[in-house]
């Protein structure tokens, strides 16, 4: 088990999955457990109740989305609304939402999954926020091209974030300008 999915641009690449993405239902607890421990995460009995709750949970600033192929999840995502506190460091990153954390099943990966996730998250913000941030590893080229494709711009590699540490390499804060990517998709739409 690897943490970042080896970079391989040209290659690898597979047919799009016909994935169903929506909010993750507590149906799809046992399956979104099963995505942390098989990426070298914690023990399954330690991952389910945590995903139980968050299931459960009834906040405007949080959500989890799924895609599930045949009825069962193979892919989440989360996005969270992230305040910067008033006696914060200097460079602690921006208050705003922050789309944190795309995990595919390995069986998977390559067929469009993360890409349909990502679309999800920006569709939920478009009508709701000016921007998105999402921060990663500077060494998960996989990730960055990922976000890159949907114009995400990086800001700056000096900033704090809260309880996230860069497993070998320096951190990247990202942004993506909603208002420009409407504009974009409408466009794209009457073209
Ligand atoms: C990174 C990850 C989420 C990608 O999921 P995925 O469903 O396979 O990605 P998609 O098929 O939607 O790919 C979308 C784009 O991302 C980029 N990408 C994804 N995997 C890649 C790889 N192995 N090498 C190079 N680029 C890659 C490509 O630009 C790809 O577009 P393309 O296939 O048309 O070239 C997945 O590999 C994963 O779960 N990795 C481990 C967890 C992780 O690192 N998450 C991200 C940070 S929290």
């Amino acid at each position: 088990v690897t943490l970042f999915e080896p970079y391989e641009p040209e290659a690898n690449r597979r047919e799009p999955a016909d994935v169903e993405v929506a909010r993750a239902e507590p149906r799809d607890v046992e399956a979104l457990a099963r995505l942390v421990v098989q990426r070298g995460g914690l023990p399954v009995e330690d991952v389910r109740p945590r995903f139980a709750r968050e299931v459960e949970l009834d906040d405007p600033g949080h959500g989890l989305w799924v895609a599930r192929l045949g009825g069962e999840a193979v892919a989440f995502a989360r996005l969270a609304y992230q305040e910067r506190p008033a006696d914060c460091v200097p460079n602690h990153q921006p208050a705003g939402w922050y789309m944190t954390g795309v995990i595919v099943d390995e069986a998977h990966r390559r067929r469009g999954i993360a890409r349909r996730l990502t679309r999800a998250r920006i569709d939920f913000l478009l009508p709701r926020a000016a921007e998105v941030y999402y921060v990663a590893n500077a060494r998960n080229r996989s990730s960055i091209d990922l976000h890159a494709d949907f114009g995400f711009e990086e800001l700056t590699r000096d900033f704090h974030a809260p309880r996230v540490s860069f497993t070998g390499g320096e951190g990247i804060l990202f942004r993506l300008d909603l208002r420009r990517r409407a504009r974009e998709t409408a466009g794209e739409r009457e073209a």
